[in-house]
């Protein structure tokens, strides 16, 4: 079984839609450890109410973040990192300690309305500026380019008449990464336990 590691900085909707798939079975691996960068989000909530351990790890003025971060997944032994709603930009060295082991979830199609500043309601707001027709979101790997790692799922979402950045952000939530972050996170655990199997 996989050994995941969820990062987040608020809400922790992408987390519940994990913590949902592996306790009904559809995950083949387990949350080890749910990690934020601020105390008091409502995504640190979800994991005590499943009894998956979680650590605060602060950020702001922290010059060895990224090292306690480091040692936290290690002690950890985390197979798989997964960036859901985590808002800090990790440094090319830690995306090299962790190669090919870092995914984000991001709620645009990269590579519209992406990079760095563009998060949260701001990617939204710039895709209803720009009168796109069809939005959605998807998962990829993490490189040292902000959403610049290789797309691994894609899901569009339609932009309605009337919508508002909130609007189109629930939409694009429960319409597209709550169905292919899971689904990602399923696919490279299935796809570990085969090479596994198979020598
Ligand atoms: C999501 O839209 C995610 O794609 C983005 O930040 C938001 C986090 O939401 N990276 P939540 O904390 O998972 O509810």
């Amino acid at each position: 079984m996989l050994n995941i590691a969820v990062l987040v900085s608020g809400g922790g909707s992408n987390l519940q839609a994990l913590i949902d798939a592996v306790e009904a079975g559809s995950i083949n691996g387990r949350i080890v450890t749910v990690v934020s960068n601020k105390e008091g989000v409502y995504a640190l909530e979800r994991a005590k109410k499943h009894n998956i351990p979680c650590k605060v790890i602060p950020k702001k003025g922290n010059d060895s973040f990224e090292e306690q971060l480091t040692l936290h997944l290690m002690e950890n032994d985390v197979d798989l990192i997964v960036l859901a709603g985590f808002l800090c930009i990790l440094s090319e060295n830690f995306v090299k300690t962790f190669e090919n082991k870092i995914i984000n979830v991001h709620p645009s199609l990269i590579p519209s309305f992406c990079g760095e500043g563009c998060y949260g309601l701001k990617v939204h707001k710039a895709a209803l500026d720009y009168g796109v027709k069809v939005t959605g979101a998807t998962v990829h790997y993490v490189n040292n380019i902000v959403d610049g790692g290789k797309i691994i799922a894609q899901k569009a979402v339609d932009v309605l008449e009337g919508d508002t950045p909130e609007t189109l952000q629930k939409r694009v939530m429960e319409e597209a990464e709550w169905v292919i972050l899971p689904k990602v996170v399923a696919d490279i655990c299935n796809k570990r336990r085969k090479e596994e199997k198979d020598g």
